[in-house]
């Protein structure tokens, strides 16, 4: 429809002027790729339509209170000539073709998806879990690579994302790149996505799923291609040895602890699959399922008060540690980078 076509391209420039000093990281009305951009098109379309709409009626109300003359008595019977057809155009007229026009703009930006025709790179696996988000990749040559929390991609690329939930149901969402799409237990549900631009692309879970439902967070980190995959290949390495004395009494002290049953550290006897792998656990960017920014205070605090800070997650407090093995522990893991 050519008109809708004038629309989506005046639009994005409008609402990329109103809103150039006031934009949030999850703030969907702006787009970072073209799953994202038609969803904010859509949306400012019934934003604007819809606001002056309002306007119009406040401005009949204000003129209609202006206009009253004379009582009741004075009008009696009351004269309704006219208002049939305010009833008929206001009421039944405009709504109509507003919402008519929604509706095939709606189709219209329906029809767009799922990005077909883009130049197709690798499957990403993002499984929910309670509470935390697991991006899974292979590798070429056959190697599994698992990113808690962060999924990486590169830009440019159409990025087909396959959705899994371990327990409850849940829901991928990046605003800033496309819309929800949720985690069934049990079915496979698919996303595409695409970043035009490098940066971190926030997002969360957005179906209740337990009391940490909020604290369910996630990054899309776009990188350009080559620098993609260069952070798969150094992600699909094994963990490195530790290389101080420090750092080797915190391995120690986490293989002794308990941690192995619940995480994979690869290289190494660690292989739990409870919680997240940390065998490159020292390059991510948050930790907790994306609650805390990653530094060693808020990794040892994660460790030794997991309870208080996410109460029902499933990490326990690990409060054997003493404060030195605890700063050991925390420096093993700061080097798996
Ligand atoms: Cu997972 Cu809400």
């Amino acid at each position: 429809m050519p008109g809708l076509n004038a629309l989506r391209r005046g639009i994005p420039l409008l609402s990329a002027a109103l809103l150039a000093a006031c934009d949030a990281p999850q703030n969907f009305m702006t787009g970072g790729g073209p799953g994202a951009a038609e969803l904010a098109w859509l949306g400012w379309f019934g934003l604007i339509t819809f606001s002056v709409v309002t306007v119009l009626v406040w401005l009949l109300l204000i003129a209609i209170t202006f206009r009253r003359r004379g009582s009741f008595d004075e009008h009696a019977p009351v004269d309704d000539d006219g208002a049939q057809r305010w009833v008929l155009i206001g009421g039944i007229a405009i709504p109509v073709a507003i919402l008519a026009t929604l509706f095939v703009a709606t189709l219209e930006t329906m029809g767009d998806f799922p990005l077909a025709g883009s130049e197709m790179s690798r499957d990403v696996t993002v499984v929910g879990r309670q509470w935390w988000f697991n991006a899974r990749y292979e590798t070429g040559d056959g190697q599994i690579v698992h990113s808690p929390t962060e999924v990486h991609i590169p830009t440019g690329q159409v990025v087909q994302l396959a959705l899994e939930s371990r327990d409850v149901i849940h829901s991928f969402w990046i605003p800033k790149l496309h819309g929800k799409v949720d985690m069934i237990p049990g079915e496979t549900t698919r996303l595409r996505i695409k970043a035009d631009e490098p940066g971190v692309y926030y997002g969360q879970c957005a179906e209740f799923c337990g009391v940490q439902h909020a604290h369910m967070r996630v990054q899309v980190v776009a990188h350009e291609p080559e620098a993609f995959e260069a952070w798969l290949a150094k992600q699909a390495e094994r963990a490195r040895s530790p290389t101080t004395a420090q750092q080797k009494r915190g391995q120690e002290a986490f293989m002794s602890a308990g941690c192995p049953a619940c995480h994979t550290v690869r290289g190494t006897a660690a292989k739990g699959r409870v919680g997240p792998e940390l065998t490159h656990v020292g390059s991510r960017r948050r930790l907790a399922g994306g609650m805390f920014e990653n530094n060693p205070a808020n990794l040892g605090a994660w460790i030794t008060h997991a309870q208080s800070l996410k109460p029902g997650a499933r990490m326990p407090d690990m409060k054997a540690f003493t404060g030195e093995e605890l700063r050991a522990v925390v420096a093993y893991l700061q080097s798996l980078e």
